[in-house]
């Protein structure tokens, strides 16, 4: 398949009226699928009311089929198409959070979607994107949009229409290339099903952020310790995995680099994951700073970037600093912890 590639300029007014939105919003009322910037992630879109459609999802990503998709809307009325008995809570939180970084999951309305898009589920997962590309390709296509990520299965999600081209030139219809993104990481999501709200994904809204809001938010327990089974069907699969095993630690400069010191005795190319703060100072066979350390949405706008970057060296190990759990840092750190394969050493 030709794989079309459309730059687009977010700062644009009017983008829904723009000739390359309207080409790829056409191949979308077509059942065709698109991948599109929004403020987190690059998403691949498809028309999230054909069945035929979302099928083209699942396998140009090679998604295992039981893991359920986001519904991407424009305006509020297409969630109350969507979604029923939705909780005062979760108002509050729309009226605050949206358009933005932070998915609800919600009962769903029945038949309102494609079955594809909420496998055997009674709930579905929503969430507005503030991204001008996004919502304007929402609306020119006059279609709810259901999208994962729009990587291969297993690799970091993209942050550039690059990462993106990488993983699916040739296995979908087209490209909106908007630039890099905006958190780097994927939105929260958040269950709103039961009494209280539950953390499924750490995300572009922090914890705080939403109890500031809505007063108690839990964590579902997966997302704290390992092996427990996670409440989100798609946070059980490995992800975000470079090629090199990486490995977080908990430790001091010096104790980072006798580890690397360590496996170059053994003869292999070591990889570093650290900040522009202490770039320059360790020694390694490759070395990349991952924003910096006083900023910790830097460090988010580059993770993804930047395990792609590892698996372009020729490293055989990587070693990851670790960084704080707060705020956006929840979010880095159970992504680098996935990406780890849970491997922590601590000095
Ligand atoms: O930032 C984002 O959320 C990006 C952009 C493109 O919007 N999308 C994204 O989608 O990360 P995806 O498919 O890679 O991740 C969606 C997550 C998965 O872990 C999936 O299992 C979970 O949301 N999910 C979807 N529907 C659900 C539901 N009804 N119940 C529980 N979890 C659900
Ligand atoms: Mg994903």
């Amino acid at each position: 398949m030709d794989t079309k590639h459309w730059v687009v300029d977010k700062h644009q007014r009017n983008l829904e009226s723009y000739p390359q939105i309207k080409e790829a919003a056409g191949l979308l009322k077509n059942n065709e699928v698109v991948a599109f910037p929004t403020e987190t992630v690059y998403g691949l879109g498809a028309n999230a009311l054909s069945d035929k459609a979302v099928a083209k999802i699942y396998e140009a990503k090679g998604r295992p089929s039981d893991n359920p998709l986001i519904v991407h809307i424009s305006t509020i009325g297409q969630l109350y198409k969507i979604a029923q008995d939705i909780p005062e809570q979760a108002e509050r939180l729309i009226e605050k959070f949206w358009p933005g970084p932070l998915t609800l999951i919600l009962k769903a309305k029945e038949n309102a979607v494609s079955k594809k898009v909420t496998p055997g589920l009674d709930t579905v997962a929503v969430r507005m994107p503030s991204h001008p590309v996004a919502l304007a390709l929402i609306v020119a296509s006059g279609l709810p949009l259901a999208a994962p990520s729009a990587n291969t299965s297993g690799k970091p999600s993209p942050t550039l229409a690059k990462h993106v081209a990488d993983d699916l030139t040739g296995k979908i219809a087209g490209i909106l290339d908007g630039g890099a993104t905006g958190v780097g990481l994927e939105s929260t999501v958040l269950d709103c099903t039961g009494e209280v709200p539950v953390i499924l994904r750490p995300g572009g809204v922090t914890k705080e952020q939403l109890e500031d809001v809505c007063g108690a938010v839990e964590v579902d327990r997966a997302i704290l310790t390992e092996g427990e089974a996670p409440k989100s069907p798609g946070m059980k699969y490995k992800h975000y995995a470079p090629t090199a095993p990486l490995t977080i630690v908990n430790g001091s400069m010096e104790f980072i680099q006798s580890l690397v010191k360590g496996k170059q005795n053994k003869g292999l190319k070591v990889g570093v994951l650290t900040t522009s703060e202490r770039e320059n100072q360790y020694e390694a066979d490759k070395i990349i700073a991952c924003g910096s350390r006083e900023d910790l949405e830097s460090v988010a706008n580059r993770l993804y970037d930047v395990l792609r970057l590892f698996d372009e060296s020729d490293v055989d190990v990587i070693f990851s600093e670790s960084f704080p759990s707060e705020g956006i840092g929840q979010a880095i750190m159970n992504r680098l912890t996935k990406a780890a394969g849970h491997k922590i050493i601590t000095e």
